[in-house]
C-alpha cells in the first residue's frame, strides 16, 4: 500500500532581523505537527526558509553598509544554526535567492503575464515597508499601516497587476466548497467578508528598488515580494519541473501562518494559484500572536523574547512544551518568565519527571532493574488500561484537528491520574508484605507501560526527553523511528531491563532565584561555560591567535548610539538599564556601570555600542548589545563616546 502523504510549510522569514519566539514559535509547531505525521505513518515533507528580496530588507542591508546579499548571507546563519538546537526536524530549507527559486518564481510570474491575468499600468498609492504591502486609501487612512503601525511611503511607479478582482467570485465559491481550507474558523470568516468586501487588481511588481527578481522580458521591473515569496512552496518541490517531490507533495496539505499574513496566503496565493491552474493547499492555519508580558514585542519597547537564553537554561524540549501547551492554537497568549518557570518546574519537574523517577526508582528497587510481569486480569490493569486508551484516542482527535495544546492537556491529565495513582496504591506499603508481591509488580509493570506510552506521545513536542524516557527503559530504538502501533498497551516485555533509573529527567529551578537574576541556570550550564571560556584563554596566552583579519573585525558591529533614557536596576549595585538609540532603531542595554555613572548624567551622552551581539539577560532584563568601556586597574569602567558630528547608528570601523 502507498504510503499516506503530508506536506507542512512554514512562512519564510525576512532576513532583517533576528529570531524570536514568534517565528520558532511557527517552526515549533510545524515540526511538532510534522513528527506527530510521522509517527502516524505519513512520508513527511517539512519546509521552512528564508524570504530574502524586498524593499525592507534592502533597506536593511543600506543601513549596516553591506549589500542585502551579505546580509541575508548573514541573518540566514542565525536561522540555520538555531533550528537544529530546537530539534526541528525540516526536510528543505529554501532561500528566496537560490536560483531554483528564483527560476519558479520568474516562471509563474510568466506564465500569468502571458495568459494575460498580468498586465502593465500604473500604480499610485500607499506602501508599508515593514509589511511590504499596498494598502486602499481606507487602510492607508492617518498615513500609518493599519497592521504595524509603521509610517506608510507615497508610491507612484509603473507596475504590473494581476487581475485578483476577476477570481473574487471563484474564491469565495472554493471558500464555501471547502470550509477546511482557512482555519480557525473565526480566520475564515474574516477572509470571506474581506473578499466580499470587493477585490482590486493587485500590483505586482516594483521599479524604485533592485533587490528582487527581475521581472522576465522586463527588467526594470522586479516580481512584488509577496509573489517572489508564496512561490517558494511550490518551487522548493522543483516547480515548474515535474519533479518526484512535486507529484507526492503538491498540493501542500498544511501551510503554517501567523495572523498577520492571512490575507497574503488564503486571498492572494489561492487567486495565484488559480490562475495558474494549480491545485490549492489543503489547510491554511493562522495561530495567534506571542506578546510579552501582555505587551506587543518590539524591539524600540526593548520587550523581544529571543529563543537562545530559554534553550540554553531549560533546553529545547522546555521550550518546546511551553509554546505548544501556553498557547490556545489560533488565540493570541502572553509569554512571562514567570509562566515558563512556573510550568517547567509543575508541568515537568513535577508531572512528568516525577512519574518517570518513581516508577523507574521503584522498579529498581523492588524488581532488581527489571520489569515486573503483570496480572493482566487486575482490575486495576484492566482500569489503566482503558483510562490509558481512553487518552490516546482523544490526543490522535486533537492532534487531527491541530488542537495542539488539548493534546497536551489531555497527556497532563493522564500524568496528573498516574501520580494519584502511585500515592494511591503505595507500592511502597505492598513492597513490605510479600504475599503483595504480583499486587506490587502489577502495579509497577502499568506505571512502566504508562511511562513508555507517555514517551510515545509527548515525542512530537520533546523529542530529547522522551527518547530518555525511552532509553532508560533499556530502548536503543529511536523514539522518532517509532509508530503507532507501538502505543498498544501491553506491549513492554516483562523481564527487560531499566537502563538507567536514577538522574531526574529536569532538574528543578529556583524561581525566585531565576526569576530576579540571582542565578540565570539551572545549574549544568554555568559548568560547561567556564570550561569553553577557559580554552579560549588558554589559546590566546598562547599567543596563537593574536591576530585576527580585517573580516574578522568587520563581524563585529560598532556602532554610535544615543543614550535617551538610563535607570538603576532594581536590587542591584552595579547595572543600569539604558534605552539607546541606534538611528532607526531604539534598544535596551543593560550595563555594569552604576558605581561609577549616575543614571542622569547618562543621558543625551553618544556613546559606542556592539550592535550584532546575541541579546543576554543580566537580572532578568534583556540587554540588546553592549556598551564599550574601557577598564581600568580595578576594573572599573570608563564609556568611549564618538566625537561630535557623529550620529545615532554610524557604523565604526
Ligand atoms: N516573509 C514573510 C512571510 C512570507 S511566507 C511566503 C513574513 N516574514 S516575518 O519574518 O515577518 O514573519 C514570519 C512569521 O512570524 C509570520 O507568520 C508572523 O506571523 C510570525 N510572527 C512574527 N511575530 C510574531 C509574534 N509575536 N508571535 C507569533 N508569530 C509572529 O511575514
Amino acid at each position: 500500500m502507498e504510503k499516506r502523504r503530508f506536506y507542512v510549510t512554514t512562512p519564510i522569514y525576512y532576513v532583517n532581523d533576528l529570531p524570536h519566539i514568534g517565528h520558532v514559535y511557527t517552526t515549533v509547531i510545524a515540526d511538532v505537527i510534522a513528527r506527530y505525521k510521522r509517527l502516524m505513518g505519513f512520508d513527511v515533507y517539512f519546509l521552512t526558509g528564508t524570504d530574502e528580496h524586498g524593499q525592507k530588507v534592502e533597506k536593511a542591508a543600506e543601513a549596516d553598509g553591506i549589500k542585502p546579499i551579505e546580509l541575508a548571507d548573514k541573518v540566514v546563519e542565525n536561522y540555520l544554526n538555531l533550528w537544529p538546537g530546537l530539534s526541528i526536524s525540516n526536510n528543505d530549507f529554501i532561500r528566496t535567492t537560490q536560483p531554483r527559486h528564483e527560476k519558479g518564481a520568474a516562471y509563474l510570474f510568466k506564465q500569468l503575464l502571458d495568459q494575460g491575468d498580468i498586465y502593465l499600468d500604473h500604480y499610485k498609492g500607499m506602501y508599508c515597508v515593514s509589511c511590504e504591502a499596498f494598502l486602499t486609501q481606507t487602510q492607508a487612512k492617518g498615513g500609518k499601516c493599519p497592521d504595524c503601525g509603521k509610517p506608510l511611503e507615497e508610491v507612484e511607479e509603473e507596475s504590473y497587476f494581476f487581475r485578483l478582482s476577476k477570481y473574487e467570485k471563484k474564491l469565495l465559491a472554493y471558500y464555501e466548497a471547502h470550509p477546511e481550507l482557512i482555519q480557525p474558523e473565526h480566520r475564515r470568516n474574516e477572509v470571506v467578508s474581506f473578499v466580499k468586501g470587493g477585490l482590486k487588481d493587485l500590483s505586482v511588481s516594483r521599479t524604485s528598488f533592485k533587490w528582487g527578481i527581475p521581472v522576465p522580458e522586463n527588467e526594470k521591473h522586479i516580481i512584488y515580494v509577496w509573489l517572489d515569496a508564496l512561490s517558494n512552496y511550490l518551487t522548493a518541490l522543483g516547480y515548474p519541473e515535474d519533479t518526484e517531490l512535486y507529484r507526492n507533495f503538491w498540493p501542500a496539505d498544511l501551510h503554517l501562518i501567523g495572523k498577520d499574513i492571512l490575507r497574503f496566503h488564503a486571498v492572494y496565493w489561492p487567486a495565484f494559484l488559480m490562475a495558474a491552474g494549480l491545485p490549492l493547499p489543503k489547510t491554511i492555519f493562522a495561530h495567534g500572536w506571542w506578546l510579552k508580558d501582555k505587551a506587543k514585542m518590539s524591539k524600540s519597547v526593548g520587550n523581544v523574547v529571543r529563543p537562545q537564553y530559554l534553550v540554553e537554561d531549560f533546553g529545547a524540549d522546555a521550550l518546546r512544551y511551553f509554546l505548544v501547551r501556553e498557547m490556545v492554537f489560533g488565540q493570541d497568549s502572553s509569554f512571562s518568565d514567570e509562566a515558563f518557570v512556573g510550568r517547567f518546574n509543575s508541568d515537568l519537574v513535577n508531572d512528568l519527571g516525577n512519574l518517570v523517577s518513581r516508577t523507574l526508582g521503584m522498579i529498581d528497587r523492588y524488581c532488581e532493574g527489571k520489569i515486573p510481569e503483570p496480572d493482566v486480569d487486575d482490575d486495576r490493569y484492566r482500569k489503566m488500561e482503558s483510562r490509558i486508551k481512553e487518552c490516546a484516542v482523544n490526543w490522535e482527535s486533537h492532534f487531527d484537528t491541530y488542537q495542539l495544546h488539548k493534546a497536551m492537556e489531555e497527556v497532563w491529565s493522564l500524568l496528573s491520574d498516574l501520580n494519584k495513582f502511585i500515592v494511591g496504591q503505595e507500592p511502597w506499603v505492598l513492597a513490605k508484605d510479600e504475599s503483595k508481591r504480583k499486587e506490587l509488580d502489577t502495579i509497577l509493570y502499568v506505571l512502566a507501560e504508562a511511562a513508555r506510552l507517555v514517551a510515545l506521545v509527548i515525542s512530537p513536542v520533546m523529542p530529547v526527553k522522551s527518547q530518555e524516557i525511552w532509553n532508560r527503559l533499556g530502548f536503543d530504538a529511536k523514539v522518532e523511528n517509532c509508530v503507532v502501533s507501538m502505543m498498544r498497551f501491553g506491549s513492554l516485555k516483562p523481564g527487560s531491563v531499566l537502563k538507567d533509573s536514577k538522574e531526574h529527567l529536569f532538574a528543578r529551578v529556583d524561581a525566585k532565584a531565576y526569576l530576579t537574576g540571582e542565578q540565570t541556570e539551572p545549574g549544568k550550564n554555568k559548568v560547561e561555560k567556564t570550561k569553553k571560556q577557559s580554552k579560549v584563554e588558554e589559546k590566546s596566552e598562547a599567543g596563537m591567535d593574536n591576530l585576527i583579519t580585517i573580516d574578522d573585525f568587520m563581524k563585529v558591529q560598532l556602532r554610535v548610539a544615543k543614550i535617551l533614557e538610563a535607570e538603576k536596576v532594581e536590587k542591584s549595585k552595579k547595572l543600569i538599564k539604558m534605552k539607546v538609540s541606534l538611528g532607526e532603531e531604539e534598544r535596551q542595554i543593560v550595563a555594569g556601570i552604576a558605581l561609577q555613572y549616575q543614571p542622569e548624567d547618562l543621558v543625551g551622552r553618544q556613546i559606542i555600542v556592539v550592535a550584532n551581539l546575541q541579546p543576554a539577560k543580566l537580572m532578568g532584563i534583556e540587554s540588546q548589545g553592549m556598551l564599550l568601556a574601557a577598564s581600568g586597574e580595578d576594573g572599573a569602567p570608563f564609556l568611549l563616546s564618538a566625537d561630535e558630528g557623529s550620529k545615532p547608528g554610524f557604523r565604526i570601523k
